[in-house]
């Protein structure tokens, strides 16, 4: 089988065949089609993650057919077209994962690469309407999508909802999510371009989050925003808290900005705000979202494909964030 291997910090990934695999004890073998980028790979690629272990096949997010099971795994998933949970072991408990929880793709080798060996309880049937592509656009931007908007942030029909960051993979799930839930989005990017693109997906509008004062701008053709899904957080993090409504919502689920420097505490607790954490999903949070991109039709954003082969050149090609939606390499060569 053809592997994409990270060795080290500061080297490029290289492709390297290794011997097929085989599956364990409640595994499954599953020969991709397609795996989906993430930030995540990027970060471990910069060596700005937690306890990076190496060599590792990155890649969280995969799509494609099962070709072995293992023992104590049904032999009726042989053949069947499937999109991958990215989480392993999340454990009981719905409100947070447990203390094994990982995410595939390190340190448990992950998608980037023609094969890969998963639990059983990461197979899902494959969305029917989705492309190999589209699905594997799927998995980990769109569970955490999923839970920090509708788990985490309890949208309603006709609420008011900012979405920061537009052009990012997860963001973009959240709008079309929140978009099918019957809420009026709104958006920040730093690109005219892609706020137009979030319009075409069902936003009302978009705001610049490079231009200072933008918050003010918001409020007063806008309003106050009853939930807000952020992942920067950072020195923008304070026009956040002004623009939420009393009683308002903020989830948060990444910090690509940094910390936040201050925190207007009288605000929050006079506006009596929610400041919410979220990551990732468990897999009925997951199953859940398989749901609503059946329901509501949804087809994931995907911005650019590349080979196997280039999956160095798709990783570094996230450093300026110039997509809007998802990256994908295709894994049939
Ligand atoms: N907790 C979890 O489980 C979880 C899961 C997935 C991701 N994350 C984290 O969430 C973040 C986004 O992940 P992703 O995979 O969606 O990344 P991505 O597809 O690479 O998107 C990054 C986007 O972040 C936006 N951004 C950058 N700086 C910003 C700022 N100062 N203010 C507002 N937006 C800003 C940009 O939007 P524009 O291009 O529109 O300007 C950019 O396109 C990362 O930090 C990632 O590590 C966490």
């Amino acid at each position: 089988m053809q592997t994409v291997v990270f060795s080290a910090i500061g080297q490029a990934m290289q492709c390297l065949q290794r011997p097929e695999l085989e599956p364990g004890e409640g595994q499954a073998i599953v020969q991709l089609q397609a795996a989906g980028l993430n930030r995540r790979d990027y970060w471990i690629t910069q060596g700005k993650y937690p306890s990076i272990r190496t060599p590792v096949v990155l890649g969280s997010d995969g799509a494609g057919t099962v070709t072995q099971v293992g023992p104590n795994v049904s032999s009726s998933w042989l053949g069947r077209q499937v999109v991958l949970y990215p989480g392993i072991d999340w454990g009981q408990n719905p409100a947070v994962q447990g203390p094994s929880f990982r995410v595939l793709g390190m340190p448990d080798d992950g998608t980037f690469a023609t094969s890969v060996a998963v639990p059983d309880e990461s197979l899902f049937d494959k969305p029917a309407h989705l492309s190999w592509q589209e699905a594997a656009a799927l998995p980990l931007a769109g569970v955490t999508a999923y839970r920090a908007l509708v788990v985490q942030g309890n949208v309603q029909p006709g609420q008011q909802v900012l979405i920061t960051g537009i052009g990012g993979g997860v963001a973009t799930f959240a709008l079309q999510f929140a978009v099918a839930a019957g809420a009026e989005v709104w958006v920040t990017s730093s690109s005219t371009r892609k706020i137009q693109h979030a319009v075409s997906l069902g936003a009302q509008g978009g705001f610049n989050y490079r231009q200072t004062g933008w918050h003010k701008e918001l409020l007063e053709s806008c309003g106050p925003m009853d939930l807000v899904v952020d992942s920067a957080g950072g020195t923008g993090y304070g026009d956040l808290i002004q623009v939420a409504a009393p009683g308002a919502r903020l989830v948060s689920y990444g910090s690509t900005a940094g910390r936040p420097p201050e925190l207007d505490l009288f605000k929050v607790f006079w506006k009596q705000l929610k400041l919410i954490g979220s990551t990732m999903g468990s897999p009925d949070d997951f199953a859940a979202m398989l749901d609503a991109v059946h329901r509501h039709q949804i087809h994931p954003v995907v911005d650019q494909v590349f080979s196997l082969d280039d999956a160095a050149t798709a990783v570094a090609h996230m450093a300026d964030c110039p997509q809007f939606g998802k990256l994908v390499l295709n894994c049939r060569i």
